[in-house]
């Protein structure tokens, strides 16, 4: 694997999950694959969960990690092409990328999208560029369009804590104050997907994520329907992508409650804002998952470095 950039890039599904699991039972098994080894974690935008668990997966393979939130403290980077730079921005991503090359050996990336053109935000330009321009693997720590390693953590929490082989899993959009993206949602329908597991999608009309993504997939725009006997409902919000960037519905209606969920394992990929997107009932409940997900992130980010460093030698 040269990159980690989305869940295609996962080569087998359930060996990977399995894999972590035993990773998980003994995490310092390869403390020493990552001896000498570099990852440089660069921050375009804000992380709790992304940056501590991948800084911990690093340490467990005994690399060494250096961390900037490069959205607030690089130099303002130029993305394209023979451009004249004599505006705002500082250095050329063909240089960035080279230069931060040196000093690591893989790198991680985190850059939102803007949500407001969704052409350029569909270029991943900033994650794109940095694999054309560095010459080591990148690891996609959530970009425009995909959050890879949040997928991978879901998949594996949902394997330790399933009853039945096929459970049913449902992704119910929820309402949220601010405009989100749709990284989360799209990388957990293509593992749904990757799975061929009994999937079903939930939101009001309006709120369909990109059809390109979730062609074949269950969708039920009524909410009562599709958790109907549900294993596993993840919550999430996201923005229209129709009407694009867009808070088109905040309907109070489609928050997660105790009672909608039933008997299901709740789960999200958090933070969340309780009362808004799930009452406290809910997150404070047995039934939610969300802590197991952020742990399973260590672990998540741990098989995927390990393949990433094995690839190096
Ligand atoms: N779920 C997740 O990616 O959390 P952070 O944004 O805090 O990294």
């Amino acid at each position: 694997m040269k990159h980690y950039l989305s869940v295609n890039d996962i080569d087998s599904i359930n060996e990977w999950v399995k894999d972590a699991l035993i990773l998980k039972k003994n995490p310092l098994a390869f403390n020493k694959l990552g001896k000498q080894k570099t990852i440089g974690l660069l921050f375009f935008n804000n992380s709790l969960r992304t940056r501590l668990s991948t800084q911990k997966a690093a340490m467990h393979l005994g690399m060494t990690f250096m961390t900037m939130n490069f959205g607030k403290d690089g130099w303002a980077l130029e993305f394209e092409d023979r451009s004249i730079m004599d505006k705002g921005n500082a250095e050329h991503i063909k240089e960035a990328a080279q230069v931060v090359s040196q000093y690591c050996d893989i790198l991680g990336i985190r850059a939102f999208p803007s949500l407001k053109n969704k052409e350029a935000d569909e270029s991943e330009t900033v994650i794109n560029s940095f694999s054309k321009y560095a010459s080591i693997p990148v690891l996609n720590m959530e970009s425009s369009l995909s959050h890879p390693l949040q997928a991978l953590a879901d998949l594996i929490t949902i394997e330790e804590h399933k009853k039945k082989s096929n459970p049913k899993i449902v992704l119910s959009w929820a309402p949220h104050p601010r405009a989100l993206p749709h990284a989360v949602a799209n990388s957990f329908v293509k593992a749904m997907q990757l799975k061929q597991a009994d999937f079903t999608i939930t939101h009001p009309e309006g709120y369909e994520l990109d059809p390109k993504i979730t062609n074949g997939c269950r969708i039920e725009y009524d909410q009562e329907k599709a958790l109907n006997n549900a294993d596993f409902v993840y919550v999430k919000n996201w923005s229209s992508y129709k009407d694009y960037g867009k808070v088109i519905n905040q309907d109070k209606n489609w928050m997660m409650t105790q009672k909608k969920l039933g008997t299901a394992k709740f789960m999200h990929c958090l933070p969340v804002r309780r009362n808004v997107v799930v009452e406290d009932e809910v997150l404070d409940g047995n039934q939610s998952l969300v802590i197991a997900q952020a742990n399973n992130r260590t672990f998540a980010a741990q098989i995927v470095l390990k393949k990433l460093l094995e690839s190096l030698k």
